[in-house]
């Protein structure tokens, strides 16, 4: 295994406790596709590092893992970063394709894992909302539902650029991401406004970096934190959006 996938967890420990809350999201995503097509999935958060990346790129990888056509795009144009992830070149891109009319095939990246292929950033754009909010960028993403089962879109946070607001407005669903003792609840509400303004299909939230206390980090501490809420300073957060 490459050393830069040894940094998803999914990938490098595929058993433990955080992997297992991935295929619960995974299966929450699943299930809410049960009306509404679950195709074009999103990410953000309110701040800065709450873990966007890092969230929507264990998400990509388990989906892959359901032997389901799975496309990865990098839709942070300012601070690109799941071609480090995967360790591929940013070379070609999604602004090669947009705006150099590259061919998709040419720009895109299979992966060590099986069924998921990786789109990057490309070349950095002055642009990034004009491009993301272009003609060209919809109606590419709807040549993309034809090919693949699942496309899921890193997006930069909602509470510094609208990026992932316009992002949202092609996706079927949007995953909000809350870093734990770092997401700053009012900036949290207006991010879930912006969101909503916009008519993002807000899914669902994912407390991230959530540490249970005590020596272990094992799976009956993890569930028993969530589900009593005991020890709920962070669940009050989630709960308060
Ligand atoms: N659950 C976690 N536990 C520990 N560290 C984490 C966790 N999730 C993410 N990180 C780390 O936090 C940092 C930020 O993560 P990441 O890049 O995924 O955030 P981001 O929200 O995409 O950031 P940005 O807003 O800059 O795009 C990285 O160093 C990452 O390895
Ligand atoms: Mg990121």
């Amino acid at each position: 295994m490459s050393k830069v996938l040894e940094k998803i967890i999914s990938i490098r420990k595929p058993k433990s406790p955080i992997s297992e809350s991935y295929r619960g999201i995974r299966t929450s995503i699943e299930f809410s596709n049960l009306d509404k097509e679950m195709k074009v999935i999103n990410v953000t958060s309110s701040m800065q590092g709450e873990g966007k990346s890092t969230v929507i790129a264990n998400l990509a990888v388990n989906f892959a893992n359901l032997e389901k056509k799975v496309l990865l795009l990098e839709g942070d144009l300012r601070n690109p970063s799941v071609h480090r992830m995967f360790n591929i070149s940013n070379i070609n891109g999604l602004t090669d394709i947009l705006l150099k009319d590259k061919a998709f095939a040419e720009c895109v990246h299979c992966t060590d894992v099986k069924n998921l292929h990786v789109l990057s950033c490309g070349a950095m754009p002055p642009n990034p909302s004009e491009i993301l909010s272009s003609k060209k960028m919809k109606e590419f993403i709807t040549s993309l539902r034809e090919y693949y089962d699942y496309i899921f879109i890193d997006a930069p946070p909602i509470g510094i650029v609208t990026d992932a607001g316009i992002i949202s407005t092609y996706s079927d669903g949007c995953v909000f991401v809350v870093g734990s003792k770092q997401c700053d609840i009012e900036m949290a509400k207006i991010a879930k406004k912006r969101l909503e303004d916009v008519g993002a299909n807000i899914i669902g939230a994912v407390l991230n970096k959530f540490e249970a206390e005590g020596n272990g980090y094992n799976y009956y501490n993890y569930y028993y934190q969530h589900e009593s809420g005991r020890k709920g300073r962070n669940k009050k957060k989630a709960a308060a959006l």
